[in-house]
């Protein structure tokens, strides 16, 4: 049976359990999202700050996620403020990215990727994100879509128990022509 190519559309509250399974798999594989433990990865899809969010269906199956969130403050908002002269009301940061294991290497992270950035221009505002130093998939895709990096950033998550430590690159999306 042929599949189909798969489809981005804005996530709805009916695609959350089916956005959960995939993310399981993605972090037994992947370790992402870095932070996690398989048991918290629910509330990783409740950010207040979420403005949109889009998944990929094929066949019926959800096989990839993005979002962009616009929260008022954030340290990653800060380093990008600084590297591309914006203020945090100016940008997006682009957030959780996964793409089902089977699909790796489709070109399917690059069409998420290329959705929720073209977006971003729409709101008056361009896209940000950061990304674990431990990720040379997601920094390959970046930097092939054209992303530069504006910085980094070593967090320390102590409301984690034991404490966490995260080693991040910030990037911003290709300037608008
Ligand atoms: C990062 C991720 C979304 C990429 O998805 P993908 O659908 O496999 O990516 P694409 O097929 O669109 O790849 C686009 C380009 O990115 C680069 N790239 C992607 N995966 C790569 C890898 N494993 N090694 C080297 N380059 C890679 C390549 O330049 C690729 O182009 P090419 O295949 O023509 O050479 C996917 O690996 C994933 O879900 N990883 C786990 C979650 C994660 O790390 N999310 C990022 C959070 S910041």
């Amino acid at each position: 049976m042929r599949t189909a190519t798969p489809v981005i559309r804005e996530k709805t509250e009916g695609d959350t359990a089916a956005c959960l399974d995939l993310l399981t798999r993605v972090h037994a594989r992947d370790g992402y999202p870095l932070h996690l433990a398989p048991g918290d990865l629910p509330g990783f899809f409740r950010s207040a700050h979420e403005r949109a969010a889009w998944v990929a269906e094929q066949d019926g199956v959800i096989v990839g996620h993005v979002a962009l969130h616009c929260p008022p403050e954030d340290p990653t908002l800060t380093v990008a403020a600084e590297a591309t002269g914006l203020p945090s009301a100016r940008l997006a940061l682009l957030a959780r990215l996964f793409v089902a294991p089977e699909l790796r290497r489709t070109g399917l992270g690059r069409a998420l990727v290329r959705h929720a950035t073209a977006q971003a221009p729409a709101w008056g505002r361009r896209a940000v994100l950061d990304v674990g130093q431990t990720l040379p998939s997601a920094i390959a895709l970046y930097e092939s879509e054209g992303w530069s990096r504006a910085g980094e950033l070593h967090l320390h998550l102590d409301d984690f128990d034991p404490p966490i430590n995260l080693d991040l690159w910030v990037y911003m999306s290709p300037a608008a022509a």
